[in-house]
């Protein structure tokens, strides 16, 4: 995006404006405010897929009916240390977030905690819930199911979705760590955003409808999981954990985000919760995390690189920089968000990669 088309917005301002929205399209209050929250981290970060550029998107399912609005959050215990919460397919922002207020519980009195989250929405971006388990002391692993866009390694049809893994483990000073990748070569937003600009995208990110692989993000019709047959087994693990492991549908029977924005998404996500103590001295550990950065921090960077970054340490500094000045938002979302309009009804129906 061109300067100009980039409005620096409060994020106060951000989050409300969001949040009004999806009360607009019928969402009570309280899940519209969490899932503005998350919304306007990811974009504070610079993660700008998953943020205010689903709004319209969102309000226009909330408005259709594809979300429960009053669901019921159950945390069924089914172990010591385990559990499944059954979200009734409410907001995906909300409930993956209350889910996770059940297995932080269970992680801090048991000493772990390994809860599937069932039938939830599209829940956004993960290292949202592994930072907050990781900023309480526990090592978070979580990971979800997401539509299937991606081509399995050898094939020539897509079957599993972008599934995205994430991890954070607390270090002694500063914000945790905190790793989160789709399992593709790039977020399914990123082809978006090259759309936008009518720009070529490198052919190791995705084929065309026959198969092979595209520079046009334009033909784009399956994304190609990262390094080969390794992200595919990855992705195919997310199914596995998040899908079957919670009697949810897998791999290409996942639901479509925008094939019927009447219906409930049905989605798995599934969280691993860890205290260190159960394992070793706590502060050893988060000393010895700290220790891992300052030393990657020390290292000589390779050509062409400034440093040797931490997995989501550019994102920290993106957002405390857009706490401050402003979060960097499209004017034409702006305008959207301040606007009367609720949703456009133009995602209805339509295929995973229409433009
Ligand atoms: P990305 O490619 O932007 O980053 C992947 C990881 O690499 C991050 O941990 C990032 O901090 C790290 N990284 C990037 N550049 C680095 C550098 N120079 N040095 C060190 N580390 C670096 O992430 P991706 O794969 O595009 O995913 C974006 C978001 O989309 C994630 O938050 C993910 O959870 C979310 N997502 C959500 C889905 C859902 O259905 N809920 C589906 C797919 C993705």
């Amino acid at each position: 995006m061109s300067d100009s088309e980039i409005t620096l917005v409060d994020p106060q301002e951000l989050q409300d404006l969001m949040m009004n929205k999806f009360i607009a399209a019928g969402l009570p209050k309280v899940p519209a405010e969490e899932t503005a929250r998350h919304l306007t981290y990811a974009d504070a970060c610079g993660i700008h897929s998953h943020g205010t550029v689903r709004v319209a998107y969102y309000a226009e399912r909330i408005a259709k009916g594809g979300v429960n609005l009053a669901p019921n959050i159950q945390f069924e215990k089914t172990g010591t240390s385990t559990g499944v919460v059954h979200c009734d397919n409410g907001m995906g922002q909300y409930v993956c977030n209350e889910a996770l207020t059940y297995a932080i519980g269970m992680a801090k009195e048991t000493g772990t905690a390994v809860v599937g989250v069932e039938k939830t929405g599209h829940s956004g971006m993960l290292s949202y819930y592994v930072k907050r388990a990781a900023e309480e002391g526990l090592v978070a692993i979580a990971m979800c199911q997401s539509d299937p866009m991606v081509v399995p390694y050898g094939g020539s049809g897509n079957y599993f979705g972008t599934n995205p893994i994430a991890f954070s483990a607390p270090r002694s000073s500063g914000d945790p760590l905190v790793f989160d990748m789709a399992t593709t070569v790039q977020a399914w937003g990123k082809v978006l955003d090259a759309r936008s600009k009518n720009r070529s995208i490198p052919d190791t990110w995705a084929v065309d409808g026959n198969g092979d692989p595209t520079t046009n993000p334009h033909d784009v019709r399956g994304l190609l999981p990262i390094a080969g047959p390794k992200g595919y087994g990855l992705m195919m693990l997310v199914d596995v954990v998040a899908g079957s492991l919670l009697g949810l549908p897998f791999g290409k029977h996942v639901s479509s985000m925008y094939a019927d924005l009447t219906e409930k998404r049905n989605l798995g996500q599934f969280y691993i919760l860890i205290d260190p103590k159960k394992f070793t001295d706590p502060d050893a550990f988060a000393k010895q995390v700290q220790q891992m950065t300052e030393e990657l921090h020390e290292m000589k960077p390779a050509k062409g690189f400034d440093q040797v970054y931490l997995p989501g340490e550019r994102s920290q500094i993106r957002r405390k920089k857009a706490m401050k000045d402003g979060i960097e938002v499209a004017t034409e979302i702006y305008d959207y968000l301040k606007s009367d309009t609720v949703h456009f009804d133009k995602y209805n129906g339509q295929g995973a990669f229409a433009e």
